[in-house]
């Protein structure tokens, strides 16, 4: 039986959905995506949610409005330092250097697997370079704490950008994961909590900021600003149209996504519900094992207000021989068919482009804690779309895998 890491996600409500919006004839950016962005914003209770075609899409509009804002005063310069996690996906980091940033790479708190923040201080109290700004990922459905990352940007006076795109549907405090700062990004690639196929946004309480992100989605037209007005006082409709006020790209939605994003967050609940149930079934089948599951701490807690929304389970191998464990049972699982992959980049300073992009001056050695989640340990699947039978043959298996 195979386990995979993800499934579709799509139901015949879905696909349902779908073919109403191909034949009623309106297919790109309208009625839809404005319905899924009032129910992002409501769920994620932020003021604004600016839909686009990706969670990466989500990270290069994010910096970019904050560094060529068409009316406030840019919150990022080129040449600003922002503190990163070493554990990263490309395209959270990516953006920086394109947009002529310096991303400033943190180790992971191997707990939890999110930027160090104890690492995050010693390296701004150390560093000649002012750092301006704080990126971190809430990595696989776990919410950093924000009244952590709050004390943290107050006292060193940082600007807060969130990647969460690996955790919509987790909270921490009583809030949505990454949901204090300046804005958040989202995915709903097929693998994460609610689909959209290929899909993501941003939220955010700034209206300028929601404004620019309107206009650099569309070629950075000023036709789907709230200040739209402003900007076209004294011309004619027609030229109103085709005013630009930012840069811009064309990173739109189409109506389809937005459609099956809108089903789909009305049962976000339900589908936490359920990785969560995976989750702390792999977790007590682990229990008493040299395997151990990482978050899963979270899994005792009840409460909405806390709560691990789990996009996959990372396994740790543990103990002295745990490099070579990890093998035999990364190959025994893919024998008996269970999807594995490792932990997002592993330590993203030893891939080869951001080590030839970096000029090879950074070691991956600088980040031991890095290097040791990738050596020891690795993901698997905890969709909500698994069968009891998959999850029964899941635990089973691991169960006996421990032993090796
Ligand atoms: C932390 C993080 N940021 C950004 C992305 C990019 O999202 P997408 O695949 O929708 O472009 C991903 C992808 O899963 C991710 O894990």
């Amino acid at each position: 039986m195979r386990v995979p890491l993800a499934s579709s996600g799509l139901r015949k409500s879905d696909i349902d959905a779908v073919i109403r919006v191909l034949e009623s004839g309106n297919l790109t950016m309208g009625r839809e995506v404005k319905n899924f962005e009032r129910k992002m914003s409501s769920y994620l209770e932020v003021k604004h949610f600016i839909m686009v075609n990706s969670g990466s899409s989500a990270n290069l509009l994010m910096i970019e409005g904050l560094m060529r804002p068409a009316v406030a005063r840019p919150r990022l310069n080129p040449g600003d330092s922002v503190l990163v996690p070493a554990i990263a996906w490309p395209t959270t980091i990516w953006p920086l250097i394109q947009l002529g940033l310096n991303p400033l790479f943190v180790d992971v708190d191997p707990t939890n697997l999110a930027i160090d923040l104890k690492a995050a201080q010693d390296l701004i109290n150390t560093s000649k370079i002012p750092v301006k700004g704080i990126l971190p990922i809430h990595p696989l459905g776990y919410a950093i704490s924000p009244k952590l990352l709050s004390d943290f940007v107050e006292v060193n006076d940082l600007l807060l950008i969130n990647d969460v795109c690996e955790s919509l549907g987790s909270w921490r405090e009583g809030k949505h994961a990454g949901t204090t700062g300046i804005a958040s990004s989202f995915s709903f690639y097929f693998s994460h909590h609610i689909t959209t196929m290929e899909g993501g946004g941003i939220a955010t309480n700034d209206d300028h900021l929601a404004d620019d992100l309107r206009s650099m989605r569309s070629h950075g037209w000023s036709r789907d600003r709230t200040d739209v007005a402003n900007w076209s006082d004294g011309l004619s409709t027609n030229d109103s149209k085709f005013l630009f006020v930012s840069t811009g790209y064309n990173v739109r939605p189409m109506e389809i996504q937005a459609a099956i994003g809108s089903l789909q967050i009305d049962e976000i609940d339900a589908f936490v519900t359920k990785r969560r149930k995976i989750a702390s079934r792999v977790t007590k089948v682990l229990a008493n094992s040299s395997l151990s599951v990482i978050g899963s701490e979270t899994i005792t807690e009840e409460s909405h207000s806390d709560s691990h929304s789990w996009m996959l389970i990372p396994i740790q191998v543990n103990g002295p021989d745990a490099e070579s464990r990890k093998s035999r049972i990364l190959k025994e699982l893919e024998a008996r068919e269970i999807e594995t992959r490792p932990v997002l980049t592993g330590n993203f300073l030893a891939q080869p482009a951001i080590q030839r992009i970096t000029r090879h001056s950074i070691s991956p050695d600088s980040y031991p804690s890095a290097t040791y989640i990738a050596n020891t340990t690795f993901l698997i699947g905890a969709h909500h779309d698994l069968s009891d039978e998959q999850i029964e043959y899941l635990c089973e298996t691991l169960s006996e895998i421990c032993l090796l």
